[in-house]
């Protein structure tokens, strides 16, 4: 048998016959840049998390760039956030002219601490951004008095969680202002770069909605210094189609890590935790062993795909090596990157699948013991 980390083709393969009509209803229309799909997708996902105002931008990274700019944030501030993440998370509080610190994370969860958050706080500090990282909720819940005590804005980075929620609350309606990705790969996907700022206060989404298009609202009076950062109409039309399916492709994921728990893959590896009332998605499955790399070819022998994901925490990059973070700095992230292995992990991963892979981990134990 061979199982695939992901499988995408298995979402878009019953919906082609609609994705092609929507493709020709763009193409028809001529309508290419912030058209009505836009419009409408903004609507949707804005009607799913609380109300909130929505912005479709170019892709997650502008998005993260974007909200950081609407909030001000710029050189001599910093931003909290978490090591364990892609790197576009850093990368954008970086590219503000801000300073990333970083803070470590939950073994659990995979998410920033908030038992730790409050010591990072100095007089520069002008954000928290959490990131849901692999689908599993951070808690808000936790660092939102802190935030307020602080007078901070929390800044949710949801990439890689949109239909995760904690305590009934889904995630972009936890923080002030949170960020999505459209990329192929994520669980909410497109067919090509997209992303998605979404904003507790009109009037940031109002800047919001004004950056990504030149500092301009018309075209006509540049206000500020802003981007050249739009979602296309053609990606719009065919992530609303996703949109339809998404809550039924993370129960797809759930189930699929269940299968791995019931199939007892917790014999052989550390499972990722669940923390109470946080309902997560399964982005990516992340298992956790001692002998990763040793169990990761094993795993290939048998067919079974498996990827590191953050195998360098971003405290120990090397384009961040000026904020003089060391070795053990952050121990919680620094096991997790070492250990941490992404298991195939996809909506419709069949029980079956995930006996395979189980009874592939427990062979490959065998082997490096
Ligand atoms: C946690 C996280 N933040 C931000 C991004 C950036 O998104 P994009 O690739 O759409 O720029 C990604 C995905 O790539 C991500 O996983």
């Amino acid at each position: 048998m061979n199982v695939p980390l992901m499988d995408i083709g298995s979402q878009y393969g019953p919906l082609r016959a609609e994705i092609d009509a929507a493709i020709a209803g763009v193409l028809d229309s001529g309508r290419f840049i912030l058209g009505p799909h836009v419009t409408a997708l903004e609507e949707e996902i804005g009607a799913e998390v609380d109300g909130r105002h929505c912005v479709g931008v170019a892709n997650g990274t502008d998005a993260l760039v974007i909200a950081l700019n609407a909030l001000d944030i710029g050189p001599g501030d910093e931003v909290i956030t978490t090591p364990y993440t892609f790197y576009a998370t850093a990368e954008a509080i970086a590219r503000m002219g801000a300073t990333p610190v970083f803070c470590d994370i939950r073994a659990d969860d995979y998410c920033i601490d908030p038992a730790l958050v409050e010591a990072k706080i100095t007089p520069r500090t002008k954000a928290i951004m959490p990131v849901h990282i692999f689908g599993h909720p951070a808690d808000v819940r936790a660092l939102r008095p802190i935030a307020d005590a602080h007078g901070l804005p929390i800044i949710e980075d949801a990439a890689q969680a949109y239909g995760a929620s904690d305590a009934g609350t889904p995630v972009c309606a936890m923080g002030d202002i949170a960020t999505l990705s459209f990329f192929p790969t994520k669980n909410l996907p497109g067919i090509g770069d997209g992303g998605m700022v979404v904003c507790k206060d009109p009037e940031v989404a109002a800047r919001v909605r004004r950056l990504r298009f030149h500092g301009s609202k018309d075209k006509v009076v540049f206000e500020e210094v802003g981007y050249n950062s739009r979602l296309d109409d053609l990606q719009a039309a065919v992530i609303r189609i996703f949109l339809k399916h998404v809550h039924d492709w993370n129960d797809g994921r759930r189930a699929a890590a269940a299968a791995y728990a019931a199939a007892g893959l917790g014999e052989y590896m550390t499972l990722p935790g669940v923390r109470a009332d946080a309902h997560p998605i399964y982005h990516l499955y992340m298992a956790r062993h001692e002998n990763r790399e040793a169990v990761q070819a094993a795993l290939k022998e048998r067919g079974v795909a498996s990827a590191v994901y953050y195998g360098i925490p971003m405290h120990l990059q090397p384009v961040f090596a000026h904020l003089g973070y060391r070795e053990g700095d952050l121990p919680v992230a620094e096991e997790c990157a070492r250990t941490a292995l992404a298991l195939p992990m996809h909506p419709h991963l069949t029980a079956e699948e995930a006996a395979y892979v189980v009874d592939a981990v427990a062979q490959a134990r065998e082997a490096v013991g």
